[in-house]
């Protein structure tokens, strides 16, 4: 997969930079309501090709990546005079670049497409990779493409106008990563605070963050049996998230994240024998930075359900992991039976004092 990853905190001189040598014949922004009025006008007022390409401006959350809004791209797109030569810039979160990406991918069998990620989520995970998509009938990003973009323009310049809370849930994803590349990043990741850092050093730890993904998504693109390394933290993660959110109480993705990281580590260190003193400074930077979800064994049943939910599972009714035996040693091909994972959230609330 072919995508130029720039890291830069000259944001404006990247987007003309890349204008110039691409040479769309019409460049378009996508962008939602909120980036539309914090990021924009500073973009706007530095770079020539964001100040003339036409602006479609959609509305901001998760609740707009459907079908309706994907139609009113397509629409502005056309309306616009967009032809295979131009162009689109996606600012935003991972709605606008999963959501902007798939308008792009399909529009006229796919105009090329460049991401500009304004949170830590998005730099890290979202706009990196190619995967594109929309939410369909309840189900987050069921209807997609594998579509990676021209260029993905990384910075951390943006990520202050956002709240702490967010910049900790991109965070999860670079712990996630650093675990994945067992090359020594986590010690340096887990010995600061993420609201502590300046632009410049989080940057640094941003690039290191991105290349780990990177590295893998060219090797596996499609996902077939590597990438699946990225769904370390996931399976519970996105069982908390549910849970949450059934019970009126939605968590950010990176906080549930970061608890299901330290889930699966459980899970690695009863299956795979994961060093368990690794563990338990993981579960202490994880309690110290994102606290604990709202769970006790009443939950259990309904965690074991979302998981058996999950889109991962292979569909023959096992619950599928990716563990680790230590760091940088992942098995992307792990089930656990649901007595195992109860067990797991036993030693995963004593670690986290719930
Ligand atoms: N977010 C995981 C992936 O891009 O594969």
């Amino acid at each position: 997969m072919s995508q130029q990853l720039i890291f830069t905190n000259d944001v404006a001189g990247a987007i003309d930079n890349w204008a110039r040598t691409a040479a769309p014949t019409r460049l378009f922004v996508i962008a939602d309501t909120n980036t539309a009025s914090l990021v924009l006008p500073q973009l706007e007022e530095k770079s020539s090709a964001i100040a003339e390409a036409a602006k479609i401006i959609v509305g901001a959350g998760e609740g707009f990546k459907n079908i309706t809004t994907l139609a009113e791209i397509w629409s502005e797109l056309c309306s616009g005079g967009a032809t295979r030569s131009a162009a689109v810039i996606n600012i935003g979160g991972g709605v606008i670049t999963d959501m902007g990406g798939f308008a792009a991918a399909t529009f006229k069998r796919g105009i090329r497409f460049v991401n500009v990620p304004t949170t830590l989520l998005a730099a890290v995970d979202a706009a990196v990779g190619g995967k594109t998509g929309i939410d369909f009938r309840g189900l987050k990003n069921e209807i997609g493409a594998f579509a990676p973009a021209d260029a993905v323009i990384i910075s951390t310049r943006f990520f202050r106008t956002l709240p702490a809370t967010e910049l900790r849930s991109g965070y999860a994803e670079m712990l996630k990563h650093a675990l994945l590349a067992g090359d020594g990043s986590f010690d340096r990741l887990i010995s600061v605070e993420p609201d502590s850092l300046t632009d410049d050093e989080l940057l640094e730890l941003v690039k290191q963050s991105v290349l780990v993904k990177k590295d893998v998504v060219t090797k596996d693109p499609t996902e077939k049996g590597l990438r699946k390394a990225l769904n370390l933290g996931h399976t519970p993660g996105h069982a908390f998230e549910s849970l949450a959110l059934e019970k009126g109480s939605p968590v950010p993705h990176g906080y549930a994240v970061a608890w299901g990281l330290v889930v699966d580590l459980v899970l690695s260190h009863l299956k795979l024998g994961f060093p368990s003193a690794l563990l338990r400074q993981v579960a202490q930077y994880v309690l110290d930075t994102y606290n604990v979800p709202d769970i006790n064994c009443t939950d259990y049943p309904r965690i074991v359900e979302y998981m058996r939910h999950d889109k991962k599972n292979a569909g023959d009714g096992t619950i599928s992991f990716t563990l680790l035996s230590a760091p940088g040693q992942v098995d992307v091909s792990c089930t656990a039976e649901p007595d195992e994972i109860t067990a797991a959230l036993d030693i995963f609330r004593d670690l986290m004092h719930i």
